[in-house]
């Protein structure tokens, strides 16, 4: 016996058993009630002197004590069924000096509406965890499949044919495209169409992850890897992706540091992660996306050879909108039905004029510039026709700016003073006319635009996005 237990004194010794287990009762080898504390008499509503000395069964619904003497194999956690309710109770066999004599029993809560509260309290924490597990789940799907890519020209036509064909292969798949063509679209259709759709889709914008975090991003990293590292480490996009898709988008703008270890990862099938040691599978299928001539970029240097042919097993190019003339009307009306859900309206038609002037705009933003021209015609519509003056100025005016192929903003922009044009809208304009300029100066690359700017690369990635460019 512990020698600090025989300084107590006895009668101290029920107290305290009943402070460390509120409701305890004790049997012998027979399962007879030896001692049972008054916590536990009142959750089963019955008295001591009632249950003192009878079978444990007698006294207590469902109990299993009287069989835990008997086997000494401990039940832990298990639920009870007492009145009505599940109870959890823990059923330990006594030995003394190495043999069975009994078993001790604790319940876990007082009364019912103890347990009741804990549990609601508990299953509230479970609704909510199983919420945002679904969430996650949901944000890890392909939100697109190909019925949502809109056209019927003959090019588009073949394209979707082929991404659809290829869905089902496991080569990596580089997707070429001005901004805004939907390159994402195809992205997420291909994945939706494989094999590998019930597992993660996961997209990671190669673009607008500071270069220092990209690794960290891809891989993951260890607890303590660096300073205000997560508790436990995080997992990487990679390990996310196992089974699935991962889908680098704006490849083109990967530094050539990370471009090596990506290439590791594509040809050894397994990552490391950052301030880790050891390697982890991952089976994962490539989707890489870019609007920069990568073949350009490998012949100056920017982009490493060995991954460039990796990533372009099967190549797609996706033809920008203006070579997609009689897709035009077609993707607007579409735009136009979803654009409808959003803002609570319906049966809202394009005047034939404006039909002519998107047909003759050159789309440098594409699809998602002409997703927010007509978003903008929509919030100052009044009646039902989409006309002329709903445009924007550098669209109503295009002939004015040099004809179709054009993508300057003109001074008449500046000059006009139509009643639409507000401040916030003079501003916008000049921003994007700041942003093509840089674009323009700096070949396309977004990083040299950025400096030029004098903005970070994440502020012109979403102004980009931002204004369709
Ligand atoms: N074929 C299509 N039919 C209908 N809508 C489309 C189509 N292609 C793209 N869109 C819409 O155009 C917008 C831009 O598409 P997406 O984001 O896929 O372009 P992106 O090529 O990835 O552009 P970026 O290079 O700027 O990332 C989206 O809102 C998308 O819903
Ligand atoms: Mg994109």
């Amino acid at each position: 016996m512990n020698p600090g237990f025989c300084q107590l004194p006895f009668e101290w010794l029920g107290e305290i058993i009943n402070l460390a287990a509120e409701r305890i009762v004790v049997v012998d080898q027979d399962g007879i009630i030896k001692y049972i504390n008054d916590a536990y008499c009142d959750f089963i509503g019955t008295t001591i002197e009632n249950a003192i000395n009878k079978p444990v069964q007698d006294v207590i619904e469902n109990s299993r004590m009287h069989i835990v003497a008997k086997t000494g194999q401990p039940e832990l956690a298990a639920v009870q069924s007492i009145n009505g309710s599940e109870m959890i109770a823990n059923r330990h066999p006594l030995f003394v000096g190495g043999d069975l004599v009994g078993a001790v029993g604790t319940v876990m809560f007082g009364n019912p509406q103890e347990w009741w509260a804990y549990s609601s309290k508990i299953q509230s924490l479970l609704d909510e965890l199983k919420y945002y597990k679904t969430k996650y789940e949901k944000e890890l799907r392909s939100k697109y499949k190909f019925d949502d890519l809109i056209g019927i020209s003959p090019e588009f036509t073949a394209l979707k044919k082929l991404a659809e064909r290829v869905s089902g292969s496991q080569s990596a798949v580089l997707i070429n495209g001005e901004s805004g063509t939907g390159k994402e679209l195809f992205a997420h259709s291909i994945h939706g169409k494989s094999s590998r759709s019930i597992f993660p889709f996961v997209p990671i914008n190669c673009a607008s992850i500071p270069e220092h975090l990209l690794e960290s991003e891809l891989f993951g990293y260890e607890e303590g890897a660096f300073t205000g590292a997560k508790r436990g480490g995080k997992k990487g996009k990679f390990e996310t992706a196992h089974y699935g898709t991962i889908f680098l988008d704006e490849i083109g703008d990967m530094p050539l540091s990370m471009q090596s270890k990506l290439l590791r990862v594509l040809q050894e099938k397994e990552i490391q992660k950052v301030g880790g040691q050891k390697t982890i599978s991952v089976d994962v299928r490539i989707i890489a996306a870019t609007n920069r001539d990568l073949e350009k970029m490998v012949s100056e240097g920017r982009f490493r050879q060995d991954l460039y042919y990796r990533l372009n097993v099967i190549k797609l190019d996706i033809p920008p909108l203006r070579e997609r003339g009689e897709d035009i009307v077609l993707i607007a009306s579409s735009l136009i039905r979803k654009l409808e859900k959003k803002f609570h309206r319906e049966g809202i038609l394009l005047s034939g004029h404006v039909i002519q002037k998107l047909k003759n705009y050159s789309w440098p933003g594409n699809i998602r510039e002409l997703e927010n021209v007509l978003e903008r015609a929509i919030n100052v519509l009044d009646g039902r026709i989409i006309e002329a003056k709903h445009l924007p100025l550098y669209l109503r005016d295009q002939e004015l700016d040099g004809g179709p192929a054009s993508n300057q903003l003109s001074e008449q922009d500046f000059l006009d003073d139509g009643p639409s044009l507000s401040l916030k809208e003079n501003a916008e304009i000049a921003e994007k006319r700041a942003i093509k300029k840089a674009l323009n100066l700096a070949g396309g690359n977004k990083q040299k635009a950025a400096k030029l700017l004098e903005v970070s690369k994440t502020t012109l990635y979403d102004k980009c996005r931002q204004y369709g460019i």
